[in-house]
């Protein structure tokens, strides 16, 4: 699958875009805020409905105008596709395939698979447990329905249990065959999602450490992802019991798989407090890559690569390996953004790659290569 066109009226800074990018490599080149990352998310907003950066379609219409539009032909096994995205001010957004407005949203999405690596990323290493949760678990779902289900039907029993603490601690009595009988039901569904995030990191690791070694080559640097699980202490109907009397004290349950977390470990130690800037983003890479991987299996199509400020903070060695895996024709369409033009001019015929520039000056693009 790749990008044939792409189209845009007053989406944030862009006032109108007309684009026919290449099938496989476009580099957006322009100083800082001249629009290259705003013309990525324009993608995003194609394939999962919504901005990577913004999640207020209003903040995303171009200052002053009522609405945005954008409009993306696609090319999927040889058929063409178009989509389109539009909101204007005070009404529902719209999404449309082929003149053909969706009702759900969610039938869209997966449909045209991409993978961003964005700066913003970073946060998936320092922020909370959350987001890390949020990445494998979006990961996961789309490759076992069953999974997503018993996330949504946990994340709904965790409610019910909790309102059920909180009644029960306000009137100072515990119905205790009433607990058991929403206990009996969570347990199931933590279980499920206990075991398959297990199974399915034993999956993910081999993978996950083949592309960083890859990208790195240093012996001695062994990047781990460990799962961090209450569960992994005892059995959750043992730990539900154990805990009951502080979770009547805190009014919510303190113990189940919505507390798990993937530890990130450099040479054994937590990365977010050893790593480097730059180890820290190739780990980074390394998640998105296997990311990647993972779904062009699944899709049996190359998802759209969106590489944004990919080059800084990497060191000349992890350009040069990505850059052969650009050349191998690991990826399929790719696009790269760069504020420093000359830099990515420079990587880009090292590597004996050719590619589409496209250079943003003043609102305007200039096509050269
Ligand atoms: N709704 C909007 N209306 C008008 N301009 C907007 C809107 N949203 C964002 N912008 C502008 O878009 C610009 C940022 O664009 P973008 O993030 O794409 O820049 P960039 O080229 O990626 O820069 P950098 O090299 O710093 O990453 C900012 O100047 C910002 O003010
Ligand atoms: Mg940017």
């Amino acid at each position: 699958m790749f990008l044939q066109k792409l189209r845009l009226y007053n989406f944030k800074n862009h006032e109108e875009v007309n684009l026919t990018v290449d099938e496989k490599i476009n580099c957006f080149l322009g100083k800082n805020g001249s629009g290259k990352t705003n013309l990525l998310d324009a993608i995003h907003y194609l394939s999962f409905t919504k901005s990577a950066v913004n999640p207020y379609d209003l903040q995303n219409i171009r200052t002053g105008q009522p609405g945005f539009l954008i409009k993306g032909v696609f090319d999927i096994k040889g058929k063409q596709k178009e989509v389109v995205c539009s909101f204007q001010q005070g009404e529902k957004k719209i999404l449309r395939e082929d003149s053909q407005d969706y009702t759900r949203f969610s039938e869209h999405v997966g449909k045209y698979p991409i993978v961003l690596i964005a700066p913003q990323d970073i946060e998936l290493i320092w922020d909370g447990a959350e987001l890390r949760r949020k990445f494998f678990d979006a990961l996961i779902s789309q490759l076992d329905r069953q999974y997503l289900d018993n996330l949504i039907i946990y994340n709904h029993q965790l409610k019910q249990r909790n309102s059920l603490l909180r009644a029960f601690s306000e009137r100072g009595t515990v119905d205790q065959d009433l607990l058991e009988s929403y206990d009996e039901k969570i347990i199931q569904t933590g279980d499920y999602i206990f075991k398959a995030r297990r199974e399915w990191l034993l999956e993910f690791i081999p993978k996950f450490r083949q592309h960083y070694d890859f990208l790195v080559r240093e012996s001695d640097e062994i990047a781990d992802i460990h799962y961090k699980s209450d569960l992994t202490h005892g059995d959750f109907q043992t730990l539900l019991r154990k805990n009951l009397q502080r979770d009547l004290i805190l009014q919510r349950t303190s113990v189940g798989i919505h507390r798990d977390d993937f530890l990130f470990t450099l040479k054994g130690l937590e990365l977010k407090r050893v790593g480097s800037q730059g180890q820290q983003k190739s780990f980074l890479i390394g998640l998105k890559l296997t990311e990647f991987e993972i779904l062009a299996e699944q899709k049996r199509m190359k998802p759209i690569l969106l590489l944004d400020d990919i080059f800084d903070k990497l060191d000349d060695f992890r350009i040069h390996q990505l850059m052969k895996l650009v050349s191998q024709g690991t990826f399929g369409q790719l696009f790269i953004t760069d504020a420093r033009k000359g830099r990515s001019e420079q990587i880009l015929k090292e590597a004996g790659i050719k590619a589409c520039l496209y250079v943003l000056e003043n609102g305007t693009f200039t096509k050269n290569g």
